[in-house]
């Protein structure tokens, strides 16, 4: 009730008590002798006076309160929890309001904190790594979340409200499903989806739903993007293989020449020479892999700790130098070292002269005779870059990024000619990484290729 309608019964009282008063006068007025009238007059409206403020004062102190406290709790009816009532600093009512207000404070805060919470569960379930689905008994969806959406596309709407197996198409999930009902345990399952155009591998859990009494009411489903886990396994499986192959040549090789020696063709004096000569180069080969596998795997292990010392390149540089103007000489190479003088930086200064080597030999290997090799280092003020090129052979697009793996060779003949492992650049990798720096490569078929080596000068 507003304040006019509340106004107008107010007014409304006072005129039926007044009419009263005035009935009541009148009456009396023309029971009574006029001397008398004059005194029933005066108490006539004394009487109504005390009556009017009596009014005023009930209207004040009860019915204004609770038409005010009637007004503010249909408010909170409608879920409206931000109205508070009138508290009068006295009378009767002042507890209703008092508490009236109370409760409507109590509700706000309940609601504020029952919205946080609701966003709070929005938020985790919505940034959750993997996808969610939530199922009823019946089959319906009654949830998803943001990555299932990433996995699967669409939009919720066209998941939520429909059976599951309606909207998703893989009878691995829809086995996955009927067996979590059926035996209400947790099951997994596996299925292949493409996800921007790349196949990924997802992982199914499917896990009941109870609730206090044990009873059945759902499964939730949660879909884990197992692709990384998946390649990490294969990779694991391709280098147990390539180990096991690239050990097999020199170990074959060995046993096979050694037989033929044993078995008679140690009386020919110049055969012996010679088998013995492939023998120890196969088994230098095979030492040259297990060093490298030895390396690769401390430093995977990260055992190897990285020694931290000011490198100062000028002097630092020299012995890589020469080292690899021998070799360049002896495929009459031109080698062009273009080195910014006077730069230190932070490094391993050992792991980062075999990074240098390991390149500057490949680029030599790589590269005919007559070509050109170079090597330049500059700085900027965050770090140090370091090129190393060459007029060589050049790697296929295909091959870029694969070089780095581990035994992944472009041409297998003839880079075993060059006596390699494929394990060069693999180490190399892993050397510059582990400085915090990057190795990219730009390379042409025929025409040459250029490592780019950044290291961070300080980390
Ligand atoms: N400068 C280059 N020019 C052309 N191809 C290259 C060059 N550097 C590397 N490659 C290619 O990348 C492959 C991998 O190189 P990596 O250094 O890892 O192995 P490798 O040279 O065969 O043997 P090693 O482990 O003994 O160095 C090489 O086999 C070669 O095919
Ligand atoms: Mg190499």
């Amino acid at each position: 009730m507003d304040d006019k309608s509340r106004a107008n019964l107010f007014y409304r009282y006072i005129f039926i008590v007044i009419s009263v008063f005035l009935l009541i006068g009148l009456m009396v007025i023309s029971l009574v002798a006029n001397e008398e009238q004059i005194f029933i007059l005066f108490s006539l409206l004394i009487g109504l006076i005390i009556v009017l403020v009596l009014i005023y004062h009930m209207f004040e102190n009860y019915v204004r309160p609770i038409r005010a406290a009637s007004n503010v709790t249909n408010e909170l009816v409608k879920g409206n929890y931000n109205v508070r009532t009138y508290v009068k600093p006295y009378g009767e009512a002042q507890k209703l309001s008092n508490s009236i207000n109370v409760l409507a404070r109590n509700l706000q805060e309940m609601s504020i904190q029952e919205k946080m919470q609701g966003s709070q569960w929005k938020t985790v379930i919505n940034n959750m790594e993997s996808g969610l689905m939530l199922i009823d008994e019946r089959g319906y969806v009654h949830l998803v979340n943001r990555k299932f959406i990433h996995m699967f596309g669409n939009k919720s709407v066209q998941y939520i409200g429909y059976l599951y197996y309606d909207v998703l198409t893989q009878t691995s999930i829809h086995k996955v499903v009927q067996e979590t009902f059926l035996y209400e345990e947790k099951m997994t399952g596996a299925i292949t989806t493409i996800i921007n155009g790349n196949k990924h591998y997802i992982e199914v859990v499917g896990a009941p739903v109870f609730n206090d009494l044990r009873e059945l009411k759902g499964a939730v489903l949660v879909f884990h993007d197992i692709t990384e886990l998946k390649r990490v396994e294969e990779m694991r499986k391709d280098f147990v293989a390539n180990v096991s192959h690239e050990l097999k040549t020199p170990v074959t090789s060995i046993r096979g020449f050694a037989e033929t020696l044993l078995d008679g063709a140690m009386e020919d004096k110049g055969l012996t020479e010679e088998f013995l000569h492939i023998i120890l180069k196969e088994s230098t080969r095979l030492q040259a892999l297990v060093d490298d596998l030895l390396e690769l795997s401390k430093l995977e292990k990260e055992e190897m700790k990285l020694a931290q010392k000011l490198i100062h390149v000028d002097s630092w540089i020299q012995s890589i130098i020469r080292l690899v103007e021998q070799q360049a000489q002896k495929k009459s190479i031109s080698f062009q070292p273009n080195i910014e003088s006077g730069v230190t930086f932070n490094g391993d200064p050992d792991r980062l002269q075999q990074v240098l080597l390991n390149l500057l030999y490949n680029a030599i290997s790589y590269t005919s005779e007559d070509g050109t090799v170079g090597l330049s280092l500059q700085e900027n003020s965050e770090e140090v870059e370091i090129k190393v090129s060459d007029t060589g052979i050049g790697i296929p697009d295909d091959a870029k990024q694969r070089i780095f793996e581990r035994f992944y060779r472009v041409d297998r003949a003839r880079s075993r000619n060059t006596g390699g492992t494929g394990l060069g650049l693999a180490i190399v990798k892993h050397i510059v990484e582990a400085h915090k720096g990057s190795i990219t490569v730009e390379s042409e078929v025929d025409e040459g290729s250029t490592f780019i080596v950044k290291v961070p000068k300080k980390w």
